[in-house]
């Protein structure tokens, strides 16, 4: 006891002495006292936790004879010089020193509990035989078990959680934390030291969510966690990326290899301050003062030319700066920013470029030097979330692994001539879309997807094949589908032959045994699994993706009303199959899918598999384990967008046929239950939903219905929106009982589906054209109904809210879907027709849907039309509605009241 106390004084005064030689005479006393605690926190002797040196610095500013300014001024140095401390008379020094005591004591560290928990009795952890973490449901600290109860140890060091959290993340961060400390699997600390500075600190490594975490810090308060416990970093469920199975086999980017690395980087700055220390003058500050271009104390308003690191954030002072450091270096160092698995290092490029171990030797030799020779035992393999003990033995998760085999190969995919000659490329990434690059791929244009896959309700796993069909409009020697990055790739075939490919991101890129050559048809074959979820949110203003939450609940509860379904604009169908997503490809579809409860069974015997297209079959069979499972098999007629796909698992009940003479309707709602009795019946008579008028107008206005049946899919759930998916459009409950929206999602069905947006810039083609369809739509069958009035109050109503001011042209991918779009977009026909005059507008109309139905379009295409038909020249018209600002009047010559 008195040793420590020794040892904290002796601190101070050191301290004092180091600070005494700082020139910066400005230090507040916040960025003072944070100095200070960041001495103590560094003297590894010390072995104080932040809390605890935070609760006693407090405490001696509070108390001292000096005061905290008088601290901050007496002789140069700050909190307090060598020479302040020599100027104190004897009595001041007493005072000083039992004030320093009293803090000691008071901040806890005497407790007899810290005096455990500190580890005076610290050995290092026998990891043998079958090893294997424990999910606990308590902590040693009484205190962490109040709004905590998951917890793993691992070798010393806990992991945190919360019942809420399933198991699998807690299981991976576990995993992932033992490969950092146990890098060999030999069952022996890589650095004991490391490792013991992180028990004797009593370091965690929460998993838990914003929301959790502001439950947990209140509680800890005023206890003995407060001051004991060490934090560096956290893992947020929901939030953070996890790669279950690695980052090699995900094909994506796993946060847990940088908290988990910022937890355990701690150790090593305390242990090996002159190698690793977080401060000037270490090793690892003078590497990054290298890779910064200088030594910049704050961020610099650019980073000199040449500069390999640059993370620009204002707020990461220096030191800060060096954890972060430490883990790009470290990550480089295993080669876990390898673009052949993750896309993170061409992510993060503006911060860290140095992607692999070979480039960080080029680049960066200091750090590579350090991590490599001068004799630590760094990590060395990229943690994948599976610590195999020493026997061996993997302790990975619950989760089933996605796939049997995950090929690795790197290869390669530059271009290439053969023997005639001929130059092959790579097939693009992107189909050139402006607003979302990485959707659909450039070179090849799809004939048929043909998707074979069964899934797992209970659990939500999904496994199997799809096949593309498809002619190549280049010479390739590569080519790329759009996938979710969690879905994982096992084997690519393409022409019967095996063929390599790199996963990126959503991009996956094939590169066949033979190259293809321009105009050949082929067939690109995709075996994957994994448990699909929501496509990234770049591709997605409004989430889109697979919606389902398994059947089975992690306290073993069925969950009956867990549907599944997939929906999205601009993207969904990468959440679920290899697909170039992208309206301008095209292509019919065949789902064959089979629901197998598998080891989870629960078995519902009346829910159906519902997609657009036609159901050719639905079997009954029987799985491995002899229990029933169902295949349904259903095919498209009409080429369709992959986006236009919709897919539902649910109590879905079917109405009766209804025939419209050319069109068969036929709809389908989840369980009446939820909806109001007799639902189809009830749409039709007490909502007025009566699809024979709809079709009545639009035929006659836009031309026959291109396909042969139409439907609905009411869903229970209020999803808040309605698509357009082709030939059946989905509703979530709230919009299935607007008839207004049904009549917006039939006219999808010419504009949208029928005619498809040759990229996403383009959206109000498909919007302004559906949203203007509704009032229409009210004009032909409402007898006193005056559409000008209307379209006059929508004016009104948008500029109230400021709707305008977005321009539909061009409104950017994150306003897609803004109301500019829909209205806007409607006005801008409205205006055009009273500028044009109805023969003229409905003719163009008309023409339109002739010359461009089945093919993609830009506006350009539109407006040439318009000219076309009326004669007039429309460029500026066109420009000021969908592009000026402000938003132009609508004419009103020949309506009344016209009351501009
Ligand atoms: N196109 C849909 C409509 O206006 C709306 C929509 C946009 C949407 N993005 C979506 C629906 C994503 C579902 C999911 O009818
Ligand atoms: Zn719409």
């Amino acid at each position: 006891m008195r040793q420590k106390l020794l040892l904290f004084f002796t601190t101070l005064v050191l301290f004092a002495t180091a600070c005494s030689t700082t020139t910066d005479d400005e230090i507040s006393d916040e960025s003072g006292r944070e100095q200070l605690l960041q001495e103590i926190l560094a003297d590894p002797e010390l072995g104080v936790s932040r809390g605890l040196a935070e609760c006693f610095i407090d405490y001696v500013v509070d108390n001292s004879p000096l005061d905290f300014e008088q601290w901050n001024t007496l002789g140069e140095g700050y909190p307090v010089s060598a020479e302040a401390l020599d100027g104190l008379s004897e009595e001041e020094m007493e005072d000083l020193i039992s004030v320093v005591a009293i803090g000691v004591e008071d901040c806890g560290l005497f407790d007899e509990e810290y005096e455990d928990a500190d580890g005076g009795d610290y050995s290092p952890p026998v990891v043998s035989g079958e090893f294997n973490f424990e999910l606990l449901t308590e902590h040693p600290f009484d205190c962490l078990n109040q709004e905590l109860d998951v917890f793993v140890n691992v070798f010393g060091i806990y992991v945190i959680s919360h019942s809420s959290v399933p198991t699998e993340y807690v299981e991976h961060s576990a995993n992932v934390l033992a490969e950092f400390m146990d890098n060999d699997a030999d069952g022996v600390m890589d650095d004991p030291e490391v490792h013991r500075f992180l028990v004797e600190n009593n370091f965690v490594v929460p998993v838990w969510t914003e929301a959790l975490r502001e439950e947990v810090f209140p509680s800890l308060r005023g206890t003995f966690c407060e001051d004991n416990l060490g934090w560096a970093a956290s893992m947020y469920y929901g939030h953070d990326d996890w790669a279950f199975g690695g980052i090699k086999q995900a094909g994506t980017w796993d946060t847990n290899l940088e908290e988990i690395w910022h937890v355990i980087s701690v150790g090593w700055y305390n242990t090996y301050p002159e190698y690793f220390g977080d401060r000037t003058g270490s090793r690892l500050a003078d590497a990054m003062d290298a890779a910064r271009g200088g030594r910049f104390q704050t961020v610099p308003n650019s980073y000199p030319e040449g500069a390999w690191y640059s993370y620009d954030d204002y707020t990461c002072d220096y030191s800060c700066q060096i954890h972060e450091y430490f883990y790009w270096i470290l990550m480089a160092n295993i080669d876990a920013l390898d673009p052949a698995y993750t896309s993170k290092c061409a992510d993060s490029k503006d911060e860290w470029y140095v992607c692999t171990k070979d480039e960080l030797q080029q680049i960066d030799p200091l750090a590579y030097d350090l991590l490599n020779n001068q004799g630590f035992k760094l990590p060395t393999r990229i943690p994948s979330g599976s610590y195999r003990g020493p026997s061996g033995r993997e302790t990975s998760p619950t989760v089933e692994e996605p796939a049997e085999e995950v090929a690795e190969q790197k290869c390669d995919a530059s271009s290439d001539s053969d023997e005639t000659g001929t130059e092959f490329q790579k097939g693009s990434k992107g189909v050139g879309d402006p607003y979302f690059p990485g959707l659909g791929n450039g070179g090849y244009d799809v004939d048929r997807y043909l998707i074979d896959v069964t899934w797992q309700p209970g659990d939500g796993y999904l496994d199997g094949w799809t096949t593309i069909e498809a002619k190549t409009t280049e010479n390739l020697s590569s080519f790329n589908v759009d996938l979710n990055a969690n879905m994982a790739v096992s084997e690519v075939i393409v022409n019967g032959e095996e063929a390599c490919f790199i996963r990126e991101g959503t991009e996956v890129t094939v590169v066949p045994a033979t190259n293809l050559p321009v105009g050949s048809e082929f067939e690109a074959r995709f075996a994957y699994a994994g448990f699909p979820g929501l496509v990234p949110a770049e591709y997605a203003p409004i989430a889109g993706g697979w919606y389902h939450e398994p059947f089975i609940t992690e306290d073993n509860m069925v969950q009956r009303n867990n549907i599944m379904y997939v929906v999205g604009e601009p993207s969904s169908s990468m959440a679920w199959h290899p697909v170039n997503d992208h309206p301008r490809d095209r292509a019919q579809f065949r789902i064959e899918m089979t629901v197998d409860n598998g080891p989870n069974y629960v078995y519902f015997p009346d829910w159906e598999v519902v997609t657009n297209g036609y159901l050719i079959s639905k079997e009954e069979t029987t799985n491995t384990q002899n229990l029933p499972v169902t295949t349904w098999i259903y095919e498209t007629r009409y080429p369709q967008a992959p986006y236009l796909t919709v897919l539902a698992y649910g109590p879905f009940t079917e109405s009766d046929e209804e025939d419209l003479g050319d069109v068969t309707l036929r709809h389908w709602a989840q369980n009446a239950d939820t909806l109001p009795g007799g639902s189809f019946a009830y749409a039709k008579e007490t909502l007025g939903i009566d699809y024979g008028p709809m079709f009545e107008v639009f035929t006659d206005l836009f031309g026959p219905y291109l396909y042969d049946t139409y439907g609905y899919l009411a869903l229970s759930d209020s999803l808040g929106f309605a698509l357009e998916t082709q030939t059946l459009s989905i509703f979530g409950y709230g919009t299935w009982t607007q008839p207004f929206i049904h009549v917006h999602e039939l006219a999808h069905q010419w504009f949208g589906n029928y005619i498809t947006v040759d990229n996403w810039s383009e959206i109000w083609l498909n919007e302004g054209f559906a949203t203007y369809s509704e009032y229409l739509f009210e004009e032909a069958v409402a007898p006193d109904y005056d559409i000008f009035l209307e379209m006059r109050s929508l004016v009104t109503t948008g500029e109230a809210y400021g709707w305008f001011a977005i321009l539909p042209g061009d409104p950017g991918p994150e306003n897609l879907f803004a109301p500019a779009v829909y209205f806007r977009g409607a006005l801008t026909l409205h205006a055009l027709r009273m500028t044009i005059g109805d023969d003229a507008f409905f003719a163009s109309v008309r023409k339109y849907v002739d010359d461009f139905g089945g093919k993609s379009v830009t506006t350009a295409d539109f407006v040439q039309v318009v000219e076309s038909v009326s004669g007039a020249d429309l460029e500026d018209f066109f420009d000021s509605w969908l592009f000026g600002t402000p938003m132009p009047d609508l004419p009103c010559e020949g309506y009344s009241p016209c009351v501009q």
